[in-house]
């Protein structure tokens, strides 16, 4: 298979993002669309799975002709199809599933089912200026997964060998931003909301719970400080006026909690290379002390860039292009899997 000049069709569709891309084997991306929802849950304050499935229904199918017809691209540059299928809204997973088997069908083409997971960690390796350049990937290190769904430490020995070091045992690193966003009446996605307000406020204004701090592993809890934070907001009573210090206080606790246990890992393994990828890498002040950690120790640091830090169709492309030339497909009968583990 010639990596360099056909092009892997990828299609991510798990939760509220409709999005397809064109990546070779080396991860470059050759273009990516992406139809956000943010709008159509907004109301709701957060993404409704039956609506997310029927946007996915409607927008994927013009998304894929709109990608291909833009790059002036025909099947015969295509070598191959991938496609989400786990972990993800069941509705939304389908809607992709579904359009890559039959894809596949019709234009004859191998395809593969992709862990959304192994993708978000694959996004490091992404680039868009040069389709012969391949990012090295070779070195185990230790990956940093944030996002509204998914809060996850792994020790990554090889592409295609991942070691959960710890998780989430209650809410995601997003979820608990998104939620403290909704309690101050911010809106939805709240993240990058409280990340705005933060950057002006006193990340020493409030005390905010730090847990699992002092345990010997490394899972995460993210409840407590939620729970603390509404205690904290009822006590204060009208929170406009404090927005800022609150938001960067409850930031910091986060931020601080991910952080030691990134550096935990790094220093326990002996690893001096580190992935943060997700939605809240977009975070600026998780960006900022993953910067200095990294500068001080001398390690290397791989941030993507905020188009494919969150969920993203281009991640599922270099993931399923790996395992397509690893001479890997999946099945016609390859069916959604709503929760499943990285391996
Ligand atoms: O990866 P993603 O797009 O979707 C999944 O959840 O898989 O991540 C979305 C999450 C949301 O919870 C959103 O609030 C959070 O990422 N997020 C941020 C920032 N930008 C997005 N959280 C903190 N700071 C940000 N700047
Ligand atoms: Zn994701």
């Amino acid at each position: 298979m010639d990596t360099v000049s056909t092009y892997t069709l990828a299609i991510e569709t798990s939760c509220d993002d409709t999005s397809v891309a064109l990546v070779n084997g080396n991860g470059y991306v050759l273009s990516q669309m992406t139809a956000n929802q943010d709008l159509v849950h907004k109301d709701f304050g957060g993404v409704v799975p039956e609506i997310a499935g029927r946007q996915h229904y409607e927008s994927l199918l013009p998304l894929i002709e709109q990608l291909l017809d833009k790059n002036q691209l025909s099947w015969s540059s295509v070598n191959g199809i991938a496609v989400t299928s786990r972990p993800g809204l069941v509705g939304s997973l389908i809607v992709g599933l579904v359009t890559a088997k039959t894809l596949a069908l019709i234009q004859n083409k191998p395809f593969i089912g992709v862990h959304h997971i192994e993708g978000h960690i694959l996004s490091a390796f992404l680039n868009e200026r040069s389709p012969d350049t391949q990012r090295i990937w070779q070195d185990p290190f230790v990956a940093l997964v944030v996002s509204g769904g998914h809060t996850q430490l792994y020790h990554v020995h090889h592409i295609g060998k991942y070691e959960t070091l710890g998780q989430t045992q209650d809410d995601a690193a997003g979820e608990a931003f998104d939620k403290f966003a909704k309690m101050l009446g911010l809106g939805y996605p709240g993240g990058v909301l409280v990340d705005r307000y933060a950057q002006k406020g006193n990340r020493k204004a409030y005390d905010f719970p730090r847990s699992l701090m002092k345990e010997d592993h490394y899972n995460f809890s993210f409840s407590g400080l939620k729970s603390h934070a509404q205690r904290k907001m009822l006590e204060i009573g009208s929170v406009a006026s404090v927005l800022e210090d609150l938001s960067a206080s409850y930031q910091e606790a986060i931020v601080d909690v991910l952080m030691y246990k990134l550096e935990k890992a790094l220093r326990t393994i002996q690893l001096k290379k580190f992935v943060i990828t997700g939605g809240v890498s977009a975070n600026s002040r998780l960006r900022e002390r993953a910067q200095e950690l990294a500068a001080k120790n001398k390690w290397e640091l791989l941030i993507p860039p905020l188009k494919f830090c969150t969920d993203n169709a281009a991640m599922i492309g270099l993931a399923g292009s790996l395992r397509l030339q690893n001479g890997e497909t999946s099945p016609q009968t390859l069916g959604p899997v709503p929760r499943e583990e990285l391996k």
